[in-house]
């Protein structure tokens, strides 16, 4: 009989077709993400489980001796699931890079604009009716074209966002890597530590995974060391950033803004962030166009169907 697989929110039309076609596939139409209580079921009740950023898999959910026997993520990031947990259950765990490397690129690109060019501010005057039309030192924002960028993080999406910057915005690029970066794609500059790019840059663009490698990376000490002009970028991971230590920086302007699309325990947006102007805040939408979402779904599909063929799953994270 087919593979069962539990597909845990609702998915572009052509990916839930190809997994209805293929698998004895359950798909969430309404869209209401499962509890805990759910996904530990799904796990003891499917083959596999095909799941997203919002499904927090840990040890609990994926327990001793799980039916399932693969996890197919919808996402490149993978820190909301207890990998090692799922190793020790014998549970395969499967990602999507690659296809969201552009459109997360092109999101970071549009928090780095929006910040320094008040945009949000802005569009919320406009839509206020308060504007009283143009002045001559309205709303002035920071210019963008010919300034540092620094990345933390040089892999598909941090080399993306260089090129954006690079060409587009004529920017000088430096960055963080752990490894060493051969073929950056750009004139760029590798700097030894994290310091040394936030010292360097205008911007702050951070594209490393999340998880405990990176947790509280951007510490209080370390955003300390940014120049009071410089902006920050997320579109990475929340816990990448200590975020009780931004909201202080940002109030006491320590900082001068930063442009947030991913937060520490989402979708909690802490009231303090929400109520500062120098932020544009997101709601995690960095893969989220029609084309990225399905190509994601597609590439999840592709993973399911080789690892139930009996081959190795392009993707495979463990
Ligand atoms: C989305 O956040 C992803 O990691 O793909
Ligand atoms: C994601 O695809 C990355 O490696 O940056």
């Amino acid at each position: 009989s087919r593979p069962r697989v539990i597909v845990t929110r609702r998915l572009p039309a052509p990916v839930e077709a190809a997994l209805s076609e293929r698998f004895d596939a359950v798909l969430n139409p309404d869209d209401v993400p499962l509890s805990r209580q759910d996904l530990a079921a799904a796990m003891r009740d499917a083959d596999a489980v095909l799941c997203t950023v919002g499904d927090r898999i840990d040890a609990e959910v994926i327990g001793a001796a799980p039916r399932a026997r693969l996890l197919a993520n919808f996402a490149v990031g993978y820190n909301h699931i207890d990998i090692r947990a799922a190793q020790a259950a014998g549970v395969v765990v499967t990602n999507t890079p690659g296809v969201l490397t552009d459109a997360t690129a092109d999101l970071a690109l549009t928090l780095l604009l929006m910040v320094a060019r008040r945009a949000a501010e802005g569009e919320r005057l406009v839509r206020s009716g308060a504007w009283n039309g143009w002045a001559p030192t309205q709303l002035l924002g920071a210019q963008v074209t010919g300034k540092t960028l620094g990345i933390i993080g040089m892999g598909r999406i941090g080399k993306a966002m260089a090129a954006r910057c690079c060409h587009g915005l004529r920017m000088r690029i430096v960055h963080y890597n752990r490894s060493r970066v051969t073929e950056p794609g750009v004139p760029c500059r590798q700097l030894p530590t994290v310091e040394d790019v936030l010292r360097e840059a205008d911007f702050v663009s951070i594209h490393c995974p999340g998880g405990e490698e990176n947790r509280g990376l951007i510490s209080a000490e370390r955003l300390a060391l940014m120049k009071p002009t410089a902006y920050l970028i997320n579109t990475a991971r929340g816990d990448v950033v200590d975020e009780d230590a931004l909201i202080e920086a940002l109030e006491n302007r320590r900082i001068a803004g930063a442009g947030l699309d991913v937060y520490a325990d989402e979708p909690r947006v802490p009231e303090a962030l929400r109520a500062l102007d120098n932020v544009v805040l997101l709601p995690h939408l960095g893969s989220a166009t029609r084309e990225t979402r399905e190509a994601m779904g597609m590439k999840a599909f592709e993973n399911l169907v080789a690892f139930f063929e009996g081959r190795e799953p392009p993707d495979r994270v463990v």
